[in-house]
């Protein structure tokens, strides 16, 4: 049975938590957690933009609860720690795990900056412990089943692509979300899975032009385009739908033979359409890219295997992406690597 120790209980530690509970060969060991309510069992103030599980008084019989991290680190019980802290604080926690010689699992996006990003990345490159960035959308069922698609040029090539993300706006702990320099705006925080994915799949864009909303809480909406040597690929993304809104992401991607669309609104919600008229429903997995992420990285615990799958200088291209998106967005011009 492996064991993991959970860093910060909001909606997205929550969710981890959900996923670790699921499953026969992993349990939360631990948790460290600065609210005390939370460290009692008492799960009730924790939402989101996302329906989880509704959280409640919740039985810890058995879990480690710390206030503070540090009481965690070299805790020999621990295989890994999974970071779901605001991503302010990602890079000081994970160095001091990763410093410690533990593997790490930290949430996305891995932090505000590329600057910092790189410092964390080249922290962990000279220590042991296995490093993840949790890009959950390059495991979501049906995304994963597109890219192998795209990769494989099973519709022939791309002729072009469109993304988009929104959500009602988030506020988090003590509203860390609504702060940019702590959580990046929408622009990092959001749009950052279509533009991983559009990396991950279409590799780096050569010109890129965006426009956005702009105000107190940085980038809060964006339309960006990517422009590639024969084809297009434009994301929307951000936070601005009433909280009646339901979270949505959609993607419609046309090649030569078939478009490829995923509606997170739809059931089901992937669909191919082929040229010739026809319809497939592909056989995806039900599971959540959380779900098959949090897979992923117990496969490598087992398996002692190096982390090859989100490389780092994927992790900093996307990251310069989204910097480059800002400088657009900003100066009102097209924006070249
Ligand atoms: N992959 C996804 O789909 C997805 C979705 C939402 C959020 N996220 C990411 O997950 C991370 C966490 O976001 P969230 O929505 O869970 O935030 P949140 O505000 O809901 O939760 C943060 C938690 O950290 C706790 N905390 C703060 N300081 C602490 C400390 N020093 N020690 C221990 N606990 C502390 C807070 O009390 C709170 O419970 C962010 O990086 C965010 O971008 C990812």
């Amino acid at each position: 049975m492996k064991k993991v120790a959970l860093v910060g209980l909001g909606f997205m530690g929550k969710m981890h938590y959900d996923v670790y509970s699921q499953r026969k060969d992993a349990k939360v060991y631990a948790i460290a957690e600065q609210d005390k309510r939370k460290l009692k069992g008492d799960w009730s103030s924790i939402s989101g933009n996302i329906k989880g599980n509704k959280p409640a008084a919740v039985n810890l019989k058995g879990i480690k609860m710390v206030a503070d991290y540090h009481e965690l680190i070299g805790d020999k019980n621990i295989d890994w720690v999974d970071i779901c802290l605001p991503t302010f604080m990602h890079k000081k926690v994970a160095s001091d795990f990763l410093k410690a010689g533990h593997n790490v699992l930290v949430e996305k996006p891995v932090c505000p900056t590329l600057k910092d990003a790189r410092e964390l990345l080249s922290l962990k490159n000279k220590n042991k412990g296995t490093f993840m960035i949790a890009q959950c959308i390059r495991f979501w069922p049906g995304w994963n089943w597109a890219a192998e698609a795209i990769k494989k040029k099973k519709y022939g090539k791309v002729m072009h692509a469109s993304f988009k993300r929104v959500s009602p706006p988030v506020l988090g702990w003590k509203s860390w979300f609504r702060d940019p320099n702590k959580s990046g705006g929408a622009l990092l925080d959001l749009h950052i899975h279509d533009v991983d994915f559009i990396r991950w799949v279409f590799g780096k864009p050569q010109k890129i032009l965006a426009s956005g909303r702009k105000g107190k809480t940085g980038i809060s909406h964006i339309y960006a385009s990517y422009l590639y040597k024969g084809f297009t690929v434009c994301a929307e993304g951000g936070w601005d739908m009433p909280a009646s809104y339901p979270f949505n992401m959609y993607f419609s991607i046309v090649c030569e033979k078939a478009t490829l669309e995923y509606d997170l609104s739809k059931n089901p919600p992937f669909t191919v359409f082929l040229n010739g008229g026809k319809t497939i429903i592909p056989k995806i997995k039900t599971t959540t890219g959380w779900q098959e992420e949090i897979d992923y990285f117990i496969s490598l615990i087992k398996g002692n295997k190096k982390q090859t799958f989100i490389k780092d200088r994927e992790v900093l291209d996307t990251l310069a992406i989204i910097e480059k998106e800002k400088q657009s967005i900003i100066t009102g011009k097209l924006k070249g690597f």
